[in-house]
């Protein structure tokens, strides 16, 4: 399968028809287009119906995640209602199988990496912030284990390695993912991990398990030369 990914596609109230060309092309070049979240630049529902319209260009199957931009308005239930709507598969804690491989997507949270990662101690309210981090690490961890096949996608908007981040300055590394989504991921057989959020990171990377990780922001140079990646499955 090849599967097409693009992240941080922010689109804005007034952007006319910003994908309809670039989604009739990776229709053309790949079987399964997944978005990594970001898909509007602040969460408001106009925003979500000008991507919606564009993806009617589309003409093959989209699994999606949302961002951190797409909660924004404080309305992502409605944004995510239409892009539902559109036929997006959207994915917050669940799996789907497409043709033999299944995807799983959650959108992740912040947090840090590795050792260095935020611990829950002292206020309530970083006690709040690492819960969140947990919660979506769990969440994750449930969606995977719904995966029955053999061949296994997992999307997230938050990064789950700083391999991939690398690039950004240092200084907000712990707010571009965390390596708890890395631990879950670590825990089964994944054929591929995409992600998005940090606009200036790198490509390519691995969780420590080894899993190959992409970053497919859309502003991240690729080996297509083209805004979105195509991996096979
Ligand atoms: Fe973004
Ligand atoms: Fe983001």
């Amino acid at each position: 399968m090849k599967v097409a990914a693009l992240g941080d596609l922010h689109v804005k109230e007034d952007h006319a028809a910003p994908y309809r060309e670039l989604f009739g092309e990776i229709s053309r070049a790949a079987d399964v287009l997944v978005l990594t979240g970001d898909l509007t630049d602040l969460g408001k529902p106009r925003e979500a119906e000008i991507l919606a319209e564009d993806l009617r260009a589309c003409a093959i199957p989209v699994v999606a995640v949302l961002g951190n931009h797409d909660y924004e308005s404080g309305c992502p239930d409605e944004v995510a209602k239409i892009l539902k709507n559109a036929g997006v598969r959207l994915l917050d804690g669940q799996a789907i199988e497409i043709d033999g491989v299944g995807f799983v997507g959650v959108k992740g949270f912040v947090g840090g990496f590795g050792r260095r990662m935020l611990g829950a101690f002292g206020e309530p309210a970083i006690k709040a912030m690492v819960a969140e981090s947990m919660n979506e690490a769990m969440r994750l961890e449930n969606a995977m284990r719904q995966v029955r096949s053999r061949r296994a996608v997992v999307v997230l908007h938050y990064a789950p390695t700083p391999d991939t981040v690398e690039g950004e300055p240092l200084e907000i590394f712990p707010f571009l993912g965390s390596s708890r989504l890395a631990e879950t991921i670590d825990r089964f057989r994944v054929s591929a991990v995409l992600h998005g959020h940090a606009h200036r990171g790198r490509y390519e990377g691995r969780t420590p398990g080894g899993a190959p990780v992409y970053n497919v922001a859309q502003h991240i140079p690729k080996p297509t030369g083209r805004p979105y990646a195509l991996i096979d499955v």
